[in-house]
């Protein structure tokens, strides 16, 4: 068996107040291959989002460990001293709301990582533009962040997220604002890249017609891994 791309071991998180503390994630283990695309389930405040930013390296486990291809990151505290690196890098990231940046335009958005990483010029625009008409808005690439929809803003956050070729997506409901169409296309892009490029995908959603995407399904209630499904055997 290859070294899974994400692997938690017994993961806490509590959140802490000066009143009282919340455990919110309650002991999850679980592991993903490369090239596999999960579905993450849920009700509402159940800890899929605190899940996801444990992983992103955005927010801070209380114990358990976390490695991603093989380097142990979290091992009740930080391994890894330089999380932002390993973000940029390795990580693609889309959140719940999309977080772009509004002074900066499409393209600016999109490109900021692939530039800080090196690449070069020609590169990075030519990619931003590949992916905004895989997205179908490779016209608004000169556009203002708030002169877009909701829809065209969540596919420019997925376009940003797939920028630097990461080995490891974390999508939180990428396709929420978006009609059923647009949602299997992005769908459809995110299980090519998984398979093409062997990348790990966790994406959180309630859409369960988009089932058929994914390679397993985990199902968390009340901070616990209560299911496991495999749908395709990789
Ligand atoms: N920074 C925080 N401080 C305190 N409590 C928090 C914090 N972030 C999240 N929580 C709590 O943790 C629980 C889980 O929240 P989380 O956002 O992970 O749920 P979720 O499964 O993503 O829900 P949804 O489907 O609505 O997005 C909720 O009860 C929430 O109020
Ligand atoms: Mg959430």
């Amino acid at each position: 068996m290859d070294i899974p791309a994400i692997k938690v071991e017994n993961l806490f998180k509590e959140f802490k107040t000066k009143e009282n503390s919340l455990q919110v994630i309650k002991g999850i283990s679980f592991e993903l291959q490369k090239g596999e695309i999960s579905m993450f389930v849920g009700p509402s405040g159940s800890g899929k989002t605190t899940l996801l930013t444990m992983l992103g390296c955005i927010l801070e486990p209380t114990s358990g460990k976390m490695s991603l291809n093989g380097e142990v990151i979290y091992d009740d505290k930080w391994i890894l001293k330089d999380t932002r690196k390993l973000r940029r890098e390795k990580l693609g990231f889309i959140f719940q709301s999309h977080n772009l940046i509004p002074f900066l335009n499409v393209e600016e958005n999109i490109t900021l990582l692939p530039q800080l990483n090196g690449i070069t010029k020609t590169q990075y625009i030519q990619k931003a533009n590949e992916l905004l008409k895989y997205l179908g808005i490779e016209d608004k690439n000169k556009y203002m962040i708030g002169s877009l929809s909701g829809g065209q803003s969540q596919r420019v956050a997925i376009a940003r997220s797939l920028a630097n070729n990461p080995r490891i997506i974390l999508a939180d409901e990428p396709t929420a604002a978006l009609d059923k169409e647009r949602a299997i296309s992005v769908m459809e892009l995110l299980r090519k890249i998984a398979k093409e490029q062997e990348v790990a995908i966790i994406v959180v959603t309630h859409d369960e017609r988009l089932l058929p995407f994914f390679d397993s399904v985990l199902k968390i209630e009340d901070g616990y891994l209560t299911k496991t499904i495999v749908t395709h055997p990789l």
